[in-house]
């Protein structure tokens, strides 16, 4: 992907969170997720970026962007395919730093969360029996390494995208930006990092359970304190 720094800067600098629809850099909205929002930006509208704005400094950005390269490394190694990407860290005064992991865009209608309601029974027990089989490999890999090492993917459908490439269906696990891996027993995501202060008591209980359980979803949709960005 051929994104440019210079250009990931102008864009945070130009991005009021508050009111985004006022930031000088059009962009389109993908949708909010648990800890980012995902959108396309005018000048690549081929690639999705997904912003997370929680960093208090450069090195907690560093070292999350690095865990994330970790993380995928061993989701690959597994057998799981995930599409390319990059993490872009940028900073404006007085913001926190954030990061910005890029991916190409798939099509809305090839994720799996919509393909269950467009596909026939049959193709919908064969995307589902797809998805475990990637589960399973995620599990077959626990198994191989653990106790050093256990990795684990939050499996909901969203999460998913079975494109068809070469006249057959390929699935991809596209929600990489956290980081649920273990090694030797302990947790490498900083939980407290996604509550960036002065964040919601609430907000850190949730993100709390979340973390002492990997790879479950608990369908929480934190507030977004600093606007919906
Ligand atoms: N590469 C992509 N191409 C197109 N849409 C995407 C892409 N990545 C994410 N999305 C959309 O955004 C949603 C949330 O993305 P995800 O990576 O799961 O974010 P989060 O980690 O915040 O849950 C996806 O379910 C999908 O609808
Ligand atoms: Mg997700």
């Amino acid at each position: 992907m051929q994104i440019d720094q210079t250009h990931i800067d102008a864009f945070e600098k130009s991005l009021n969170p508050v009111k985004p629809e006022t930031s000088r850099l059009p962009f389109k909205i993908l949708g909010y997720g648990e800890i980012s929002s995902i959108f396309t930006m005018e000048k690549y509208p081929d690639i999705v970026f997904k912003r997370l704005p929680f960093f208090p400094g450069m090195q907690s950005a560093l070292s999350y962007r690095d865990q994330c390269v970790a993380y995928t490394t061993h989701l690959k190694n597994a057998g799981l395919n995930l599409p390319e990407e990059d993490g872009f860290i940028t900073h404006s005064p007085g913001r926190p730093h954030v990061l910005y992991l890029a991916q190409p865009l798939f099509n809305a209608d090839t994720f799996c969360h919509q393909l269950i309601h467009t596909l026939d029974p049959d193709q919908i027990t064969q995307m589902i029996d797809t998805v475990l089989d990637a589960v399973n490999k995620v599990r077959l890999y626990n198994e191989k390494f653990m106790p050093k090492l256990q990795i684990a993917v939050d499996a909901q459908l969203s999460n998913w995208t079975w494109p068809v490439e070469n006249n057959t269906r390929k699935l991809y696990l596209i929600d990489t930006s956290t980081p649920f891996y273990r090694i030797q027993g302990k947790e490498q995501l900083d939980v407290t990092l996604a509550v960036f202060p002065p964040g919601p008591a609430v907000t850190i209980g949730c993100l709390g359970k979340y973390h002492r359980n990997p790879g479950h979803h608990h369908g929480i949709n934190p507030p977004y304190p600093h606007g919906p960005l």
